[in-house]
């Protein structure tokens, strides 16, 4: 068991020793070591079971920082730094020769971050070296949003989980490269892409679907709960399932030829906001429920309901 705990200064010490720590941000928990230790990173791929071609995101307080392991700035990515950090924005820049290859799986391409979580920028600030942190599952699961999740399936491997309380934006961060100057869109995330798109125009979208471990960072199948999920229409989807004990999550609205008690609702007023919040939280709540598989309704294709798609599409067995 981890010990699960509010003390900055505590984690600061292990994460100094090389040990790792998981870290509450504002978009998912992550599992924190010092990024430029290359064994405390090998022991995050290591606890996650995550295959070293998958690279990780380094985490610092601030844009001083970022200077320090990025070689250049492009201006466009100045801009959204400028607006949206800290925050749950992630962009992929050249990287300097101080980050270890490890941490890019080998690329010359660094992905970098401000988090807004208050107790992970008091750490951030503490420390002397920025933090390489993955979301603190194991490899192919859904990503924590409270303390308890990670403790569920890390808890035997790690010391320390910062405690910050559930996670308010709930998807992980949107991670956003530039190839010859044009910025890409590389995973729907916490920062949906309307926001973006208001600041510096229309903005490509690239969502990898491959599991080829030449494409990092978009690998098809991601974020799966303990029981199969099946993504689609609901009342068109049943009918394959007789026999079967169905759980349902849904956007607002129950159905009526479910039982009540296996039926999860993302957000009954139709806030998507809320509805992120929720999405992983409910994901695991099925592993608790008496059903045999989860039906998943499509939300709406706007704003955050864009990323939720996203991951129940890569949590889903039909897709
Ligand atoms: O919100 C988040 O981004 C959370 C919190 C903890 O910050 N982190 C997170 O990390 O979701 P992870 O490792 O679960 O997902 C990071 C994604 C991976 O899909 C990885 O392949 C991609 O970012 N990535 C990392 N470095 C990359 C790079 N240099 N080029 C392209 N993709 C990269
Ligand atoms: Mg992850």
């Amino acid at each position: 068991m981890a010990e699960i705990g509010t003390d900055i200064e505590k984690a600061a010490r292990l994460l100094r020793q090389g040990k790792l720590v998981a870290i509450p941000t504002e978009t998912v928990y992550g599992l924190a070591g010092n990024a430029f230790n290359e064994e405390a990173v090998l022991k995050i791929f290591e606890t996650k079971n995550r295959p070293q071609f998958d690279p990780l995101i380094v985490h610092s307080s601030g844009i001083e920082w970022i200077k320090e392991h990025v070689a250049e700035i492009p201006s466009l990515a100045r801009t959204l730094m400028d607006e949206f950090w800290p925050g749950p924005m992630t962009l992929v820049l050249p990287k300097k020769p101080i980050v270890p290859d490890l941490v890019t799986s080998g690329l010359d391409n660094v992905a970098v971050r401000v988090p807004s979580h208050p107790l992970t920028q008091e750490l951030l600030r503490s420390l002397n070296f920025p933090l390489a942190a993955p979301s603190a599952n194991p490899f192919g699961y859904v990503s924590p949003t409270t303390a308890q999740h990670v403790e569920d399936q890390l808890g035997e491997k790690i010391d320390y989980i910062l405690d910050g309380g559930p996670t308010t934006v709930g998807l992980e961060s949107t991670i956003i490269g530039f190839e010859e100057g044009k910025p890409i869109i590389y995973r729907l995330g916490g920062l949906s892409v309307d926001v973006i798109e208001d600041l510096i125009g229309p903005v490509e979208v690239t969502l990898n679907q491959s599991s080829d471990p030449k494409a990092p960072g978009m690998l098809k199948s991601h974020y799966a709960p303990g029981k199969p999920l099946y993504f689609g229409n609901p009342g068109e989807m049943i009918h394959e399932f007789e026999g079967k004990r169905i759980g349902f999550l849904g956007f607002m609205t129950r159905l009526e030829f479910l039982p009540p008690d296996r039926q999860l609702l993302l957000s009954p007023h139709g806030d998507l906001h809320e509805a992120a919040v929720n999405l992983f939280a409910f994901m695991r709540e099925f592993d608790k429920f008496p059903v045999d598989l989860i039906l998943a309704e499509r939300l709406p294709e706007i704003g955050l309901g864009r990323a939720i798609n996203d991951r129940l599409r890569r949590a889903a067995v039909n897709s």
